[in-house]
């Protein structure tokens, strides 16, 4: 009997592979810079029993009705916004994710991102790499500070708890949105609700940490931003499509907001002439939210691990 062939759409560990090995026919795109071209992906899909696919990967219609074996894709991401789920639903293609193992990391990433935006650490670094510092004055490359201040989160999920978290530590008065209240969280972490608008108004930090969806897709536009205080920072390490970036833009130039961290883009990879790159109250990162070498071999495991259990009858660990 043939075993079942899992195609890999990216390089990943070498232990993963070997493990998958152990099992089924494996085939990977050796690449580790790029993403595997589109008419290989259908190719390869087509006689696919699994996918291990990534966020750059377009898991649809096309493909799935083209795959007439495929019995699961299994994301190396939480977010599945590359996957039509709907279609994939259709055609019984189960899918999963990987949630839990990059809260941490994640959250980690987003506060990181949120201290280089207030205190302006991109700046500071460049001060010295471009020999500008001269002498000590008073107001050099003055921040924001965040203790003491107000941080809204949208989208409390289990990133948006962990980020609260770390910022109660840093003394900061936390508030959130959320599509449902969670008053458990909320004595747990001593966090408050506050409706959407409030938030705008309220929050000196808004940090966005919503999936991607059709009803959140373009939620931050103009008139959220205009509704935001004029000295509040703006960090996103969710998904790009969550951001009018045209309209950020703008928000910036006339100062309806002071700065944005940003980690997600609407189509990634931007490019350094990128409009957002060419101010500098943007501090930009490539995507790396989840990026530590400990997280990313544990979101392989995961991958593998769902993989394993779908072709072996069973339920997935973590399906979407
Ligand atoms: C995810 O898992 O969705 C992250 O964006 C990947 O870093």
């Amino acid at each position: 009997m043939t075993k079942p062939f899992v195609y890999i759409t990216r390089k990943i560990s070498d232990d993963v592979v070997k493990d998958l090995e152990e099992h089924f026919e494996v085939e990977m795109w050796e690449q580790e810079e790029e993403v595997v071209p589109r008419d290989l992906l259908l190719r390869k899909a087509n006689q696919a029993d699994a996918i291990l696919s990534m966020l750059t990967d377009q898991i649809d219609e096309e493909l799935l009705s083209q795959s007439p074996n495929l019995k699961v894709v299994a994301n190396m991401a939480v977010g599945y916004d590359n996957i039509d789920v709907n279609a994939a639903k259709r055609h019984q293609v189960v899918v999963t994710n990987t949630p839990d193992v990059l809260t941490d990391t994640t959250a980690d990433l987003t506060f990181a991102l949120l201290m280089a935006t207030a205190r302006r650490l991109p700046e500071a670094i460049d001060y010295i790499k471009d020999d500008l510092w001269k002498t000590w004055s008073p107001y050099m490359l003055a921040g924001s500070d965040l203790h003491h201040k107000t941080l809204g989160i949208v989208g409390l999920g289990s990133i948006g708890q962990a980020v609260a978290k770390r910022a109660t530590g840093f003394d900061m008065n936390v508030i959130y949105h959320n599509r449902s209240r969670k008053e458990d969280v909320e004595r747990q972490l001593g966090v408050q609700y506050a409706s959407f608008d409030e938030l705008l108004q309220q929050s000196d930090y808004v940090v966005c940490m919503t999936p991607l969806t059709e009803e959140t897709e373009g939620m931050f536009d103009q008139e959220t931003f205009r509704r935001m205080k004029d000295t509040a920072i703006f960090i996103n390490t969710s998904r790009g499509g969550v951001v009018n970036e045209d309209d950020l833009y703008q928000a910036l130039k006339q100062g309806d907001i002071k700065a944005a961290g940003l980690d997600v883009f609407q189509d990634e990879p931007i490019g350094a002439d990128h409009p957002l790159i060419s101010l500098n109250e943007v501090v930009a990162l490539p995507h790396i939210g989840s990026s530590s070498i400990e997280t990313r071999t544990e979101m392989m495991e995961l991958a593998a691990r769902n993989i394993k259990k779908v072709l072996n009858g069973e339920s997935p660990v973590t399906p979407v």
